[in-house]
C-alpha cells in the first residue's frame, strides 16, 4: 500500500495551526512529561477526550508528581477517578506507576516489549507513550488513526494490515523526525477533521492524497454496529440502618465494576420468591443493550462475600451506576 510523501509534512502543519490546548500538552521537565503523558493515555482509554480534562485537571491538582501516585491509596485514586468509569484502568495506573517507579528509577523502559508487560498498556498505549515520551518513530493506532489510513487509501479497515502499512512507509511517514507531534497529530487530525460521519473533505489538507475524497464512488467507512443484548438481575440486602450489601467479588465484563451482587442472564422472576421486584432499567453502554431487573430484601444477614454499606457515605469510592441504585432503594426508607 503506497502512502504519498508528504503526508506527515501536511498533518503536523495543519496540526501545528490547529492544535486544541490540551493540560497534558503543556511544556514540562521530563518528570512531569512522563507522569502526564501515562495518565492522560490510561484516561484517553475508552474515553473522549473533552471528558477527560476536567478529571485530569482535578486528578493533578490532588497528585502532583508519579511518585506520590505510586504511594497514594487505591481506594483514594478510585475516589479521583469517580464518574470516569472503566475503574481497572485507576488500577492499573497505580500498578504500573509502582513498578516505575520502585523498579525502574522512575524511567520508562524505551521498548515496546517492556512497557507492554506493565498493567493497562497494550500496544496502542505502548506505541502512544514511546512515540510521545521519546520521539519514537510509532504510530497509536487507535480508531481515528485506522480510519484516516483506510480514507487514505479508499480500503475497508479490515482489508488493511496497518502494522505492515507502517512498516513499509515508516521512511515517509516519519521523515520531518517529529515523531511526537505526529502520533497526536494523527489522532486529533482523525478526531477533528476524518470524523467517522461527514468528514470535512473539502476543506481537508491531505484532500489532494486522498483515495476516499478522489474517488467517485467513496465506500462506506462507517462501520454497523451490531447490539448486544444482555439480561441481569441485580439483588439489594438493605437493613434498617439504611445500610446495603456491597461485594467486591463481581466479574460481569462491564458490569464489574457495579459492586451489588449481581446474577447474569434472566431468570423466570418467580424463582426469587423471597426477594422483592423494585424496578426494571433499560440501558445502554456502547454497543450493549442492558435489560436489567432491580430486587431488594430487607435482611439482617447477609452472605460472606459482603459488606454493610452505609447509603449515605460520601467518603468512598462508588461508581457511578450503583450510585444510581443508591437513589432507589433511599425511596424504599
Ligand atoms: N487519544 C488518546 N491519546 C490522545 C492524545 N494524546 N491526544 C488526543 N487524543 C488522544
Amino acid at each position: 500500500m503506497h502512502i504519498e510523501n508528504n503526508l506527515s509534512k501536511k498533518i503536523i502543519t495543519w496540526y501545528d495551526n490547529n492544535k486544541r490546548t490540551l493540560p497534558w500538552r503543556v511544556p514540562y521537565n521530563s518528570h512531569q512529561k512522563l507522569y502526564y503523558r501515562l495518565l492522560s493515555e490510561f484516561m484517553l482509554q475508552q474515553t473522549q477526550v473533552k471528558t477527560v480534562i476536567p478529571y485530569f485537571a482535578r486528578f493533578t491538582k490532588e497528585i502532583k508528581t508519579l511518585k506520590k501516585l505510586s504511594t497514594t491509596s487505591e481506594r483514594k485514586i478510585l475516589k479521583l477517578w469517580e464518574g470516569l468509569g472503566y475503574y481497572r484502568r485507576a488500577k492499573n495506573l497505580i500498578k504500573t506507576a509502582k513498578i516505575i517507579v520502585e523498579e525502574k528509577k522512575s524511567i520508562l523502559p524505551k521498548n515496546l516489549i517492556d512497557i507492554k508487560k506493565f498493567p493497562g498498556i497494550g500496544d496502542y498505549t505502548g506505541n502512544a507513550l514511546l512515540a510521545l515520551i521519546y520521539n519514537q518513530p510509532r504510530l497509536a493506532l487507535d480508531g481515528n488513526v485506522k480510519r484516516v489510513f483506510s480514507r487514505i487509501l479508499n480500503k475497508h479497515e479490515k482489508q488493511l494490515n496497518f502494522d505492515k502499512i507502517i512498516e513499509k512507509n515508516k521512511k515517509k511517514l516519519f521523515y520531518s523526525k517529529r515523531n511526537a507531534d505526529f502520533v497526536e497529530a494523527m489522532m486529533e487530525f482523525g478526531a477533528l477533521i476524518c470524523k467517522p460521519k461527514e468528514p470535512f473533505c473539502g476543506t481537508c489538507p491531505i484532500n489532494k492524497i486522498c483515495k476516499f475524497y478522489k474517488s467517485s464512488k467513496n465506500i462506506k467507512l462507517t462501520k454497523t454496529i451490531k447490539t448486544n443484548k444482555k439480561s441481569y438481575n441485580i439483588f439489594c440486602y438493605l437493613n434498617k440502618k439504611k445500610q446495603i450489601g456491597l461485594t467486591k467479588k463481581n466479574n460481569l465484563g462491564f458490569l464489574r465494576e457495579c459492586s451489588l451482587p449481581i446474577m447474569k442472564e434472566k431468570s423466570n422472576k418467580h424463582k426469587f420468591k423471597s426477594w422483592n421486584f423494585l424496578c426494571n432499567y433499560k440501558n445502554s453502554i456502547s454497543n450493549k443493550k442492558l435489560d436489567i431487573d432491580l430486587y431488594y430484601k430487607f435482611s439482617n444477614k447477609i452472605p460472606k462475600d459482603l459488606n454493610w454499606y452505609s447509603l449515605h457515605n460520601n467518603k468512598e469510592f462508588i461508581p457511578t451506576f450503583t450510585k444510581k441504585i443508591f437513589k432507589q432503594v433511599e425511596n424504599l426508607y
